[in-house]
C-alpha cells in the first residue's frame, strides 16, 4: 500500500530578534527530513512581517537570500479555511521568540483551522513570558526558582533601582531580562546598584516588562520533553558557556561554548530532574515539545550528588538545528533527528 504523503508547511524567519536562528533551524530540518514522507511547502516571514512561499533551498534560507527570489509567492491565511490555494495538512512553525513562540502564531493557525507542531496559544504565551511562567510554577510549588521581581516600562528607572536594591538586600550580581524575549537578547548581569537603570533600559528595548533575578551559581542543565498526554523526558544536557553567562555571542558565535550530556550525577537525581521537567511541561499546559532549562546548585556538602535544582525557563520552540540541544538530547536518548520530526508531526496531527 502506498503511504500517504503529508503536506507540511515549514514556517521560518519571523518578526523577532531570533529571526536568523529560525532560518538556520529551518534549513537543518530541510536537509534532514525524510522527503519520501513529506511534501514541504516552505514559507518564510521577513523581518517586516511579509509572508512568502518560496522554492529556495536550505542554503538560501540559512543565509537569507531566499527573500530575493523572483519566484516567491504571496501567502494568504483564511479564518476557518486554511491557506488560500494551498493544500496543507500540518504547519511546523519553526519560529523563535516574539510573534512565533509567544502564542500569537498559534492562535492565528488555530483560527485558520490547521494543526501545528508545538503547544497551543495559551501555553506558548505563558511559557514565553518569564514573569508569568515563574508565577505559575511558584503557585504549583513545582521547583525552586531564583528570587525575582518585575518592573514595567514607563517606571522611573532610577527610582526602580532603589526599590530593587532594597528588595535584594543589596546583594549582587543580579540578572535583568526582558520578560518576553529569547536567545539572551536584552539580558544584563548587573554587579552594582548603579548598573540597574541602564540594564532596565536595555530590557525595555525588547519588551515593556522586565524581570530582575538573583544570580544562581550552578551548572546550567536542560531537558527535552516530547509528547501530548503522556510526555517523556530525554537524558540531561549541560551547557558550558564560553562567556561569563550564556549570552547571544556565547550561544551562536563563540565556538568555545560546549554542550554535553550529563552522566556524572547520580541516577536518582537525574530521575528527579527528568520528572520535574515533565511536571513543569504539564503544569504549563504544553503539548508536542518543549525544552526545560534549570540550574543545578551544589549540594549542602559541596559537589553535585545532592545538587539542588532551580528552574530557569521553558522554551516551547527550542533551537532546532541538528546540533541544537533539543535534537541532540533526543539523539542521545535514542530518537534520531529524522524520527524526531516524524514524531512531532504525529503529535501535531493527534
Ligand atoms: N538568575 C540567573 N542566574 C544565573 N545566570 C542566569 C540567570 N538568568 C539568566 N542567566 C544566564 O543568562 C542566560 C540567558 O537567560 P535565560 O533566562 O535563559 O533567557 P533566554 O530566554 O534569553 O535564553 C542563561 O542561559 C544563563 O547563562
Ligand atoms: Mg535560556
Amino acid at each position: 500500500m502506498e503511504k500517504k504523503i503529508i503536506k507540511m508547511m515549514l514556517l521560518f524567519g519571523g518578526v523577532s530578534s531570533e529571526h536568523e536562528v529560525s532560518r538556520v533551524s529551518a534549513a537543518s530540518v530541510l536537509e534532514h527530513i525524510n522527503m519520501d514522507k513529506y511534501e514541504i511547502i516552505k514559507v518564510g516571514i521577513t523581518k517586516e512581517g511579509k509572508w512568502m512561499q518560496t522554492e529556495a533551498d536550505a542554503a538560501a534560507i540559512a543565509d537569507g537570500s531566499w527573500e530575493e527570489m523572483e519566484s516567491n509567492k504571496d501567502v494568504y491565511l483564511m479564518p476557518g479555511a486554511g491557506f488560500a490555494g494551498l493544500d496543507v495538512d500540518v504547519v511546523f512553525p519553526l519560529l523563535h521568540g516574539r510573534n512565533g513562540e509567544d502564542g500569537r502564531m498559534q492562535g492565528f493557525l488555530a483560527i485558520a483551522g490547521i494543526p501545528f507542531v508545538g503547544p497551543d496559544s495559551t501555553a506558548s504565551a505563558a511559557c514565553m513570558d518569564k514573569a508569568v511562567t515563574k508565577a505559575v510554577i511558584d503557585q504549583a510549588e513545582a521547583c525552586d526558582q531564583a528570587k525575582c521581581c518585575v518592573a514595567h516600562r514607563g517606571c522611573d528607572v532610577e527610582d526602580a533601582a532603589g526599590v530593587i536594591d532594597q528588595f535584594f538586600d543589596g546583594e549582587y550580581p543580579l540578572f535583568v531580562k526582558p520578560a518576553n524575549a529569547g536567545s539572551s537578547v536584552g539580558i544584563s548581569k548587573v554587579k552594582k546598584k548603579e548598573g540597574i537603570p541602564e540594564a532596565l533600559q536595555v530590557a525595555f528595548a525588547e519588551d515593556d516588562k522586565a524581570i530582575i533575578e538573583e544570580a544562581i551559581v550552578g551548572r546550567e542543565i536542560e531537558v527535552a520533553v516530547l509528547g501530548n498526554d503522556d510526555p517523556q523526558a530525554s537524558c540531561i544536557g549541560e551547557i558550558i558557556s564560553a562567556n561569563e553567562f550564556y549570552d547571544y555571542v556565547a550561544k551562536y558565535d563563540d565556538v568555545g561554548s560546549v554542550t554535553s550530556i550529563v552522566t556524572d550525577i547520580p541516577e536518582r537525581l537525574q530521575q528527579q530532574i527528568r520528572q520535574t521537567a515533565v511536571s513543569i511541561f504539564e503544569i504549563m499546559g504544553c503539548k508536542g515539545l518543549s525544552r526545560v532549562d534549570f540550574f543545578l546548585r551544589e549540594g549542602p556538602g559541596g559537589g553535585y550528588d545532592e545538587g539542588e535544582l532551580v528552574f530557569n525557563e521553558i522554551n516551547t520552540m527550542p533551537g532546532f538545528t541538528k546540533i541544537s540541544m533539543y535534537p541532540q538530547l533526543w539523539e542521545a536518548s535514542g530518537i534520531p533527528y529524522e524520527d524526531l520530526i516524524d514524531r512531532l508531526v504525529e503529535l501535531a496531527l493527534e
